[in-house]
């Protein structure tokens, strides 16, 4: 497999591109999947490496993963017995620990590799155990597994506030496992995210019964049982976001098909103040931008605030731009592990005290880095795209976790990628 991408900067990208479907929303779907006593079908799943890896851990719970035409799945259970997720898989990706409340709500029984290390910094799951305690699980960890037992969940009031905000994924675990609960379960301080309102559109759609979701507050009413269904999941707002700023860092003008505006406010409210020009319709987002670009201040908050996962590429575009800003991330506050390699390239930017203090207006010049996660290489890629010269940015395999072959929706925009030959994410 070819690790690396090279990419050839100073070209303005023009032209416009599909948003594929949403990583962040695919991966906890397919694991409630679970719950479900009969088929489900799922579309607009992006082909990526994550949704590979959750697929290999699906198939060992018992469930059959079936590709179907391009970006469709179907998935069925077959050994409703098999309950355990292994440390090998889990450890891959995190999201894996997505299948601890389904697996507990449908088998009774659920054991799960706790994920371990992380780029982002600590990132406990005790809140998805906290909530699940509360519906009246017993969990314990065991030799690196978190072991849950419950013969029938109980309805219960649940709180996912943590200190950095809501979990998504808590959220997640929470929302599936209170659906085949008996009784009434109320998650307070419930994500936000625009990924946990599809997750209870699909929920629904199996016949769980969901209020609220979207809102800090949502009541779920336990029914005995789920059936299938078919589901197409949302747009992925985090790529579109991406190729948005890819527009913009490349002053170049780039539509992106398929970007719900909705679900990008805060994006779009940043990139406007920076000077950029955007055109908002109702499925999808352009933006233009000419000549010189504001650095512009901001903090990554939980939903409907800017994105944990967009702040990475927006330092790259702050870079680039005329006068200082001082950038925060609130939801993972050591989520910084891009500004080094961001200053090979020539930005100007250090980390003082938890918050990164960009210097824009640097002149960006193609040089060697390496991603280590999967956001930090989509910032270098940004910076490669307006670096003179040629960048070769290693460890493209953390891009092929959650971008549906960017490199070629970039090529298609004008980008120069001198060998952008069978690139490929496959493992
Ligand atoms: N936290 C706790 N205790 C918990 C869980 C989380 O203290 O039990 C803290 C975390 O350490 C962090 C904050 O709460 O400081 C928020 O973490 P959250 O649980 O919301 O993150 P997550 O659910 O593990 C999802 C996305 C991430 C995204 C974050 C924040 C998926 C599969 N992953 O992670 O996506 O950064 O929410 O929005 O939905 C990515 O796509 O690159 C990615 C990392």
């Amino acid at each position: 497999m070819m690790d690396r991408l090279k990419i050839t900067g100073g070209v303005p990208l023009q032209g416009s591109v599909a948003v594929s479907g949403s990583k962040n929303a695919a991966l906890p779907i397919m694991a409630a999947s679970i719950l479900a006593d009969e088929p489900v079908t799922l579309e607009n799943i992006p082909d990526l490496t994550d949704v590979t890896t959750l697929g290999a851990v699906l198939a060992e719970l018992g469930v059959d993963v079936l590709p179907q035409d391009a970006r469709r799945l179907r998935l069925t259970t077959f050994d409703f017995s098999a309950t355990t997720a292994r440390y090998r898989l889990v450890r891959r990706m995190r999201a894996s620990f997505c299948v601890l409340g389904p697996l507990l709500a449908r088998r009774g029984y659920a054991r799960v590799s706790l994920p371990g290390g992380c780029n982002l910094g600590h990132r406990p799951v005790d809140l998805h155990l906290r909530g699940l305690a509360a519906l009246g699980a017993d969990i314990r960890i065991e030799r690196g597994y978190a072991v849950a037992r419950a013969s029938r969940l109980r309805g219960a009031r649940v709180n996912m506030l943590g200190p950095h905000g809501p979990t998504v994924t808590g959220t997640a675990n929470v929302l599936c496992a209170a659906t085949l609960a008996h009784g009434t379960t109320v998650i307070e301080g419930a994500a936000r995210e625009p990924e946990i309102v599809d997750l209870a559109a699909f929920l629904m759609k199996l016949g769980a019964r969901i209020e609220g979701a979207g809102s800090p507050s949502v009541t779920v009413r336990g029914v005995e049982q789920l059936g299938g269904a078919r589901h197409r999941v949302i747009e992925d707002r985090i790529e579109a976001a991406t190729l948005l700023l890819a527009g913009a860092i490349a002053r170049g003008e780039v539509c992106v098909r398929g970007a719900d505006p909705r679900h990008l406010t805060a994006v779009l409210d940043a990139l406007y103040s920076a000077g950029a020009e955007i055109e908002v319709l109702p499925q999808a987002v352009s933006v233009r931008a000419r000549g010189n670009l504001r650095a512009v201040s901001l903090a990554a908050r939980p939903y409907p605030g800017f994105p944990s996962d967009v702040q990475p590429q927006w330092l790259s575009l702050a870079a680039t731009c005329t006068g200082r800003c001082t950038i925060q991330d609130e939801v993972f506050p050591n989520r910084f592990g891009h500004v080094a390699e961001l200053n090979r390239l020539g930005a100007v930017a250090e980390v003082v005290e938890g918050a990164c203090r960009v210097r824009g207006g640097a002149l960006l010049e193609g040089a060697t880095v390496a991603a280590s996660d999967l956001r930090s290489g989509a910032a270098l890629v940004l910076a490669a795209l307006a670096a003179q010269g040629m960048t070769t940015i290693h460890g493209y395999r953390h891009i092929g976790r959650g971008y549906d072959d960017l490199a070629a929706k970039l090529a298609s925009l004008g980008a120069n990628l001198p060998e952008n030959v069978e690139l490929t994410h496959r493992p």
